[in-house]
């Protein structure tokens, strides 16, 4: 065999062996390219959980699924995760014309999302769905969005304990009883959409006073979109 052959055979043995030990090289000595963030297992369950149940759900939905292909959800449709913790931190459902969820949604499932700070579930159709009263264990919430999505019964009190919120709107719903008062607690309130739903009695002075508070809509029948105004036909 003349050298240059030889050397050439060398060459390409180191070339294969190169390949053959790189993965573990780089793990060795630390390099990490899967680096990019996986959502956390138990809340991906959370999510799971949330869309079963859900009809209507294949379009919108159609990225949650738990086959391999589609285990990391912070990638599903309408979630961010926070890129250095990998939790969930905004789930966007909003439906629209041609697609929105309806069904009974049931927001418990959500709770272990723990570090969620934006939920809007606005423009669906969640007839026979009411508001938690445990909401308020989503204490980082800074926007909830329940506009037009058909919740039925009254706020739950307990909604008062969500301080972070900057952002509520739960108009155009079908919800009624009394405004808490506890909503005078949401010192940081920016816009409060409370208006087409059936509320009994005086909106409550302490909700009145919030400090930052910019837009409030109130009221069922003028100063409000009627329910023709939530994009979905019936
Ligand atoms: C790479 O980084 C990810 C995310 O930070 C981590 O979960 C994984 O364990 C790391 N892998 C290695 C081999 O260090
Ligand atoms: C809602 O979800 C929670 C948690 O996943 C579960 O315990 C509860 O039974 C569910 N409620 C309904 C009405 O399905
Ligand atoms: C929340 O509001 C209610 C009624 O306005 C009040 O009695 C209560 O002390 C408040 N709670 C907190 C934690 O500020």
């Amino acid at each position: 065999m003349s050298n240059y052959i030889m050397s050439n055979y060398y060459l390409k043995l180191f070339y294969v062996l190169l390949l053959l030990f790189l993965p573990a090289a780089e793990s060795i000595l630390g390099f990490n390219n899967t680096a990019e963030i996986k959502c956390i297992e138990r809340e991906r369950q959370a999510l799971l959980n949330f869309k079963h149940g859900l009809v209507g759900a294949r379009d919108m939905l159609s990225t949650w699924r738990d086959d391999e292909k589609n285990r990391d959800c912070c990638k599903w449709k309408g979630i961010q995760c926070d890129h250095q913790t990998g939790h969930v931190t905004i789930l966007r459902l909003r439906g629209s014309d041609t697609q929105y969820l309806s069904g009974a949604v049931n927001i418990t499932s959500l709770f272990p999302l723990q570090n969620i700070q934006h939920l809007d579930l606005s423009n669906n159709y969640f007839i026979g769905s009411h508001i938690p009263e445990l909401m308020s264990s989503l204490t980082n919430l800074r926007y909830l969005n329940l506009f037009c999505s058909f919740f039925g019964g009254s706020i739950p009190t307990q909604l008062g304990s969500l301080t972070c919120l900057r952002y509520l709107d739960l108009s155009n719903n079908n919800l009624d009883g009394k405004i808490p008062s506890q909503l005078g607690n949401l010192s940081q309130l920016r816009h409060l959409g409370l208006s087409g739903n059936s509320f009994s009695g005086a909106l409550p002075f302490q909700v009145g006073n919030l400090p930052y508070l910019q837009t409030l809509t109130l009221g069922g029948d003028f100063d409000v979109k009627p329910k023709d105004a939530c994009r979905l036909v019936v």
